[in-house]
């Protein structure tokens, strides 16, 4: 079964086409990060115009180079939430017009689904039922996955998202947007025992997260830091990167542990973080558990998962009306 899936929930303009969940045919992205780097963040109104521009051309890539067209398409699954309506109504739109006019089957998929089935996209998936680890620029969670289309909710963040939390600091340390990536290459030439800041580890609330409370130790670490001090920025952004992957560690660990299962999927931006990566399976190993992370594109943003949820809801025959919405803020999965 072939499905195309369309993903716009932010700043990239995605399509791809997989066949049967798992197999990826075409997986084109269009990253509007150079639009929005100017503003240091995502301008919600800039994101809806440039998908507009991009999601006609983005389609054909995704069909054309891989011999395909409306026709040999089963169905086309859309992300319609959470994230910017604007730019989630553009994908929606060009789902509903597309679906209609090919007499295909629409779906419409929640965006965090999405990133915890991109598992699926790898050669060695886990078995049912496993922990999902999802740290992106908006979510930090953890889901108790039973099935590919149903999951148990463990935590969440309290505040700042994992990847939010990167991007703050590296805004902060003047490094532009998006900061993951940033924090992530200085950190390898720092020293993240220099400065120890602050782990929320929340005892009573041992699956939810907090990063707000590390965010802000940076920053008046940062400020009240003497001129002339040893300590440079590499020290501080590995220092900083440490007590993240510290903490995301931990308590993806326990989440497997109580759960009493063999597998964890850590999925999202933040999963292509290369010392989240290290540490995850260094320490998932000595518990006995196996790791599950995609390669680094599969981690950010993409339309690829997007059809692979879908597979399975037409599998099960949830397919959308012409009335679906798009919704901005988490639903439970
Ligand atoms: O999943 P994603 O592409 O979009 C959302 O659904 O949010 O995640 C984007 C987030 C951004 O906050 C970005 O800074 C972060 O993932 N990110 C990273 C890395 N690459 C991307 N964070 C840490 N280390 C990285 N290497
Ligand atoms: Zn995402």
């Amino acid at each position: 079964m072939k499905v195309l899936g369309i993903e716009t929930s932010c700043d990239e303009t995605g399509a791809a086409v997989v066949s049967d969940g798992t197999h990826i045919m075409s997986n084109v992205v269009w990253s509007q990060v150079a639009v929005h780097h100017a503003y240091g963040g995502v301008v919600p109104e800039l994101a809806s115009r440039k998908h507009i521009e991009k999601i006609v051309p983005v389609v054909d890539e995704a069909l054309s180079p891989a011999g395909l067209n409306g026709d040999s398409l089963d169905g086309i699954a859309v992300t319609c939430g959470p994230g910017l309506v604007g730019a989630l109504l553009v994908g929606l739109s060009f789902a509903k017009a597309y679906s209609y006019a090919r007499g295909l089957p629409l779906v419409g998929v929640d965006h965090l689904q999405g990133h915890i089935i991109s598992v699926y996209l790898e050669p060695d998936p886990p078995a049912f039922p496993f922990v999902a680890l999802l740290v992106s620029g908006g979510h930090t969670n953890l889901e108790y996955v039973i099935n590919p289309t149903h999951s148990e909710h463990m935590g969440h963040t309290r505040d700042d998202a994992a990847g939010e939390a990167f991007d703050k600091v590296a805004k902060l340390l003047g490094l532009g947007y998006p900061g993951g990536e940033v924090i992530d290459k200085l950190s390898r030439k720092g020293d993240s025992e220099r400065i120890k800041f602050p782990r929320a580890l929340l005892k009573n609330e041992e699956f939810d997260f907090s990063f707000s409370g590390i965010k802000t130790a940076v920053a008046r670490f940062v400020h009240g830091q003497e001129k002339g001090s040893a300590l440079s920025i590499h020290d501080i952004a590995a220092g900083f990167q440490e007590a993240v992957v510290d903490v995301l560690v931990q308590k993806a660990i326990l989440a497997v542990q109580t759960k009493r299962c063999e597998h964890l999927a850590v999925v999202g931006g933040v999963a292509s973080n290369s010392r989240l990566r290290e540490r995850i399976r260094y320490e998932a190993e000595r518990a006995g558990i196996c790791v599950h992370i995609p390669e680094a594109d599969l981690c950010k943003d993409n339309a690829a998962m997007i059809a692979a949820v879908g597979y399975h809801y037409l599998r099960e025959g949830k397919t959308a009306a012409l009335d679906l919405d798009a919704y901005s803020k988490l639903k439970r999965l």
